[in-house]
């Protein structure tokens, strides 16, 4: 089963073709960055207009990538939510109208479920139960899954969302947008033991995060200094350094509250190296595996949405004609995949993949 899939839910337009026996054939990917760069931030408007523009060249690329025509596609996938309405409604309209007019199927995807499932893409390794900790520019997610589609959210962030924190320390210290890979750079040029920043909702029991103190704590630090470079650089790696203290302490927590001993990172902010290596250090402590995707595949993707939507179509789920997009979706309402044993595509790749991940595209 060939699956085009779609992602056009935020600042990112991605496409990918997976295959159902030969796994994953082509993707591509048009970063927005240069168009919201000015703004600081995300310009919702800007963002669905570009994603018109570039969505259908992008799917043309892919196809031909992969050596394939539009007649040969046996389903489509799109996401469907959540993210900016406009955005999420240029892929669900174009992904209904190819698959009406090409009479196949198509699924509506849940962005945080292609992210989760992202690593299965390179391992079958990984098996239900598992925890997943999911951290992106607009979600903090602890996930408990029983099977593949059924998740159980154990803790979230209580006010901004952790890539979102990350942005806008950044801002704070004078970085670029997108802010998270500006900070880890700076970050590397300084000392982390300068400053000591709090961690946030460890000291009381329960899985939830907070990070909009951290952007306080941020703040009064930088006020309090002459605000040289090296002072930021030390800020900013007293900031990461917290953070992923956090996450691990989090981590640490739920392995221990349910006994599940594999842990799925994933997400934008898994990017992060200093955030891979410390949830790496809590696997090693709690005699856990780690599962972490390679760096192109933590960040927003069209491969997880067609992998996503390969399983959920192998598995039967069909989308009605009325077109999906939904700016706010809970994981938890999502069916589950009931897909029988040896339906699962091919992983490529990794077998269990942690610290330096395998870089290139796969073919
Ligand atoms: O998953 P993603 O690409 O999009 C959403 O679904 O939100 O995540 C984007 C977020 C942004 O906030 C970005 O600053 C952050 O991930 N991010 C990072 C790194 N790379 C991306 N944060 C910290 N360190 C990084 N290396
Ligand atoms: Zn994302």
């Amino acid at each position: 089963m060939y699956v085009l899939g779609i992602e056009t839910s935020c600042d990112e337009t991605g496409v990918a073709i997976y295959h159902s026996k030969d796994g994953l054939l082509s993707h591509h990917l048009y970063s927005q960055i240069e168009l919201h760069a000015p703004y600081g931030g995300i310009v919702p408007e800007l963002a669905s207009r570009d994603h018109i523009r570039k969505l259908l060249p992008l799917i043309r690329e892919t196809l031909a990538a992969a050596d394939l025509s539009l007649e040969q596609l046996d389903g489509i996938a799109y996401t469907a939510g959540p993210g900016l309405i406009g955005a999420l409604l240029v892929g669900a309209s174009v992904g209904h109208g190819l698959a009406w007019s090409l009479k196949i199927p198509v699924a509506a995807i849940h962005h945080m479920e292609g992210h989760l499932l992202a690593p299965l893409m390179e391992t079958h390794q990984l098996n239900p139960p598992f925890l997943a900790l999911l951290i992106s520019g607009g979600h903090t997610l602890l996930i408990q899954v029983t099977r593949l589609g059924d998740y159980q959210v154990l803790g979230e962030s209580v006010d901004d969302a952790i890539g979102e924190a990350f942005d806008k320390v950044a801002k704070m210290l004078g970085l670029g947008y997108p802010g998270g890979p500006a900070l880890e750079k700076l970050a590397q040029q300084g000392a982390c033991d300068r400053f000591r920043f709090p961690r946030p909702m460890t000291d009381r029991p329960g899985l939830d995060f907070s990070f909009s103190g951290l952007k306080t704590f941020t703040m009064n630090t930088l006020a309090a200094t002459a605000g040289s470079q090296q002072d930021k650089a030390d800020i900013a790696c007293a900031f990461q350094h917290a953070v992923a203290d956090t996450l691990a302490i989090k981590c640490r927590r739920a392995i221990q509250q349910t006994g599940i001993r594999q842990l799925v990172a994933a997400g934008g902010v898994c990017a992060n190296q200093a955030i891979r290596n410390r949830l790496g250090k809590v696997a090693d402590q709690e005699n856990a595996r780690l599962f972490l995707p390679r760096h192109e595949f933590c960040t927003d993707n069209g491969a997880m949405i067609a992998f996503t939507g390969c399983l959920r179509l192998l598995a039967g789920q069909r989308e009605g004609p009325v077109i999906q997009a939904r700016a706010r979706w809970n994981l938890e309402d999502l069916p589950p995949i009931p897909l029988q044993s040896g339906l699962l595509p091919p992983a490529k790749g990794v077998e269990c993949c942690f610290g330096d991940a395998k870089k290139g595209t796969p073919k």
